[in-house]
């Protein structure tokens, strides 16, 4: 599904909006439609595995969260009370949900996180709230108030709940409702409600991701740790006598300061490490691995017959170009080294999710070698159609 370039200007959006303040776009689509019937979120919301929420208002300004999963009898007893369920990861499940983030992929790969869908019934929401992350809400069958406020931050005021992190003030600035089709996009911090307009109401949550500045210090200094030694220490050859010997001289300070930066502010390592660290998948215990590992022959088979490769959607696959010569692919936490042929395929698989490789990669034991380890680690299979 494509959204018409000519009533969303892209470059307008980035420059005025993305990060800056909440836009809505009326039905910029060629023709909408919703990708997922209620009855398949509700059965997604069974499922081990996948993670879901089920919010209820029970009355007297009372908010209820269960956890998924669902027990299948759930929905038919939730009564006269607005609720709404929220799944995660959706695009993991169902291709044409995941088909629903290629309209955005003018934000880079790396910074999308998963697509949220909720259902709710008539007056269900999650209530008032912000988010740390961008989002763009997808009316995708009904209809959605969704009123916005001001900025929050960590200092803003929320109701005690222990499940759901509610503003206790909200004042609206701007008040709209969405029908299917149209798009809201809220940036971080933004304080927003949405409540269902009559019953079936689906909201398609595309959710980016930022990481902290303490989550990026504290994960880049565990895996520098990792590789540190016992006996890598201080060491002073050539030590002169200081005229007081209760000053810690400049001399030693720099030194202690040069053993910190050299390793934290080393570029190529973090951005090696950040490649991994990013590409690590959402759910780290979904195992996508084949239950039979695939062979290199047959490999070398699939490839030469010209089958095409299908991306596993609950993959995460980015690239970082080293030099001419080699780039580095990430999938799924690992990091691998391509050159030659291996290049063009590392940049056609985190653009495109089906693809037939080309014959010359076939031909290269190292490209052969690269796609039996992601297909070994479920980050790739062949296409069964083909
Ligand atoms: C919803 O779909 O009801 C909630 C989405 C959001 O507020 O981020
Ligand atoms: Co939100």
């Amino acid at each position: 599904m494509d959204i018409v370039k000519t009533r969303f200007d892209v470059e307008a959006f980035l420059r005025d909006y993305w990060q800056r303040k909440p836009l809505l776009i009326r039905n910029p689509w060629a023709q909408w439609t919703n990708p997922l019937e209620p009855d398949e979120l509700a059965g997604l919301a069974c499922e081990d595995g996948v993670e879901s929420r089920l919010v209820i208002q029970p009355g007297h300004g009372d908010w209820l969260v269960e956890q998924g999963p669902m027990a299948e009898t759930r929905f038919s007893t939730l009564g006269g009370s607005p609720w709404t369920l929220l799944v995660q990861a959706v695009d993991h499940h169902v291709p044409d949900v995941a088909a629903l983030l290629d309209p955005f992929r003018f934000v880079p790969n790396w910074r999308i996180d998963d697509v949220m869908v909720s259902y709710a019934a008539d007056g269900g929401g999650v209530g008032p709230h912000f988010d740390q992350y961008d989002v763009f809400l997808i009316q995708g069958l009904g209809k959605r108030r969704w009123r916005i406020g001001g900025h929050c931050d960590e200092g803003s005021e929320r109701l005690p709940h222990d499940d759901l992190r509610l503003l206790a003030h909200f004042d609206a600035t701007d008040e709209w409702v969405l029908e299917p089709g149209d798009i809201l996009y809220v940036p971080p911090g933004i304080a927003h409600d949405g409540v269902a307009v009559d019953d079936d109401c689906m909201t398609y949550s595309i959710g980016f991701r930022a990481p902290s500045r303490s989550e990026l210090i504290a994960h880049w200094s565990d895996h520098l740790l990792d590789g540190l030694q016992e006996d890598d220490r201080y060491e002073d050859p050539g030590l002169s006598v200081q005229d007081n010997a209760g000053e810690i001289s400049e001399d030693a300070i720099a030194r202690l300061h040069a053993m910190i930066s050299t390793a934290m502010l080393d570029r190529d390592a973090f951005a090696r490490w950040f490649g991994q660290y990013n590409s690590t998948p959402k759910y780290a215990e979904a195992d996508c691995r084949p239950e039979e590992p695939i062979s290199s022959d047959e490999i070398g088979a699939a490839l030469s017959e010209g089958t095409a490769l299908l991306r596993n959607p609950a993959s995460r696959f980015s690239f970082i170009k080293k030099t001419d010569a080699l780039t580095l692919l990430f999938a799924d936490g690992e990091c691998f080294e391509c050159t030659g042929p291996g290049i063009a395929f590392a940049e056609t698989l985190c653009a495109q999710d089906s693809f037939v490789a080309d014959q010359k990669l076939a031909q290269s034991d190292a490209g052969i070698a690269l796609i039996e380890a992601l297909f070994n680690q479920g980050s790739v299979m062949f296409d069964a159609e083909d």
